[in-house]
């Protein structure tokens, strides 16, 4: 069954009363209510949806802050097949999309973070510095991606590939944190680091540093699942993810055995999500 939040459309999240300021990137109306955003009786409702894409087996993720007047919202990791789902349901919910974001250059799918700004000129798209693809913000580890009042913070956790990184929510008391692993850290799983840079040594670091080290109530969300699963805990990965609970030597040689067959997209969805899946885009 799923954590009691996630039956509900939203949830409610104080915001932090202690915001810094720099490296943020902030949504622009956010200066006109910085003022309130810092008054620690001042509140936001974060609203959040679970996307699928079966082709490639891909969860895309809707945040907004559905109490700023304006609705900021992004997008993680958007696929371009469904960018008219996606962009369908943000409109029938009153939402501004802001940003289009991706933990890392998939090598599965073709990104629509490319295809939304065509289609929504004002939409940034968000990728890390890291990962060396073109995007019109690049974030490093410790920035804070403000949407409204909320914010993710930046998580370095490269192995899988070495740009990924790993968006968190913020700190609110009473409220578990959310971590979007991207392919870092799958539910019992983790992604291949065979390629686009790919470390196995450097994935176990990043998930035991940067992961296992949030809150064991922390929910992960990651970027696929090939059985079902639609969420999971720090808690739950820590005990029985059966890789990421090995020795780091054992870890090693489980993934240098993995053999698996080359990833049937990745021709093809590498040098289109280099930038931003739309290959002619400069911007
Ligand atoms: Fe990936």
């Amino acid at each position: 069954m799923l954590p009691k939040m996630l039956r509900f459309h939203f949830t409610t999240l104080k915001a932090s009363p202690f915001l810094p300021i720099s490296k943020a990137i902030r949504y622009p109306t956010r200066l006109r209510s910085q003022m309130a955003s810092f008054s620690s009786s001042s509140s936001s409702t974060l609203l959040f949806r679970q996307l699928f894409e079966k082709e490639s087996s891909t969860y895309t993720y809707l945040l907004a802050d559905a109490s700023h007047p304006q609705k900021p919202a992004l997008l993680i990791d958007p696929v371009d097949r469904t960018v008219d789902r996606d962009l369908s349901l943000i409109e029938q919910l009153g939402l501004k999309l802001v940003y289009a974001m991706n933990t890392h250059v998939h090598a599965d799918h073709v990104t629509g973070t490319g295809l939304i700004k065509s289609k929504v000129p004002d939409v940034k798209s968000v990728i890390s510095k890291a990962s060396g693809a073109t995007a019109d913000l690049y974030v490093e580890p410790g920035d804070k991606v403000y949407f409204g009042n909320l914010f993710l913070e930046i998580r370095a956790t490269p192995g899988h590939t070495k740009g990924c990184v790993t968006y968190v929510t913020g700190d609110t008391p009473g409220q578990p944190r959310m971590a979007f692993t991207g392919d870092t850290l799958l539910i019992r799983g983790c992604g291949r680091t065979d390629f686009q840079g790919g470390s196995s040594e450097q994935l176990y670091e990043s998930v035991h540093s940067q992961i296992f080290t949030l809150p064991k109530n922390t929910l992960i969300f990651p970027a696929h699942d090939y059985k079902g699963f639609t969420v999971s805990t720090v808690g739950e990965e820590m005990q029985y993810n059966p890789r990421l609970t090995k020795d780091v030597e054992t870890f090693k040689n489980i993934m240098a055995n993995l053999n698996l067959s080359y990833p049937k997209m990745i021709d093809v969805a590498v040098p289109a999500n280099m930038v931003c899946g739309i290959q002619s885009k400069t911007s």
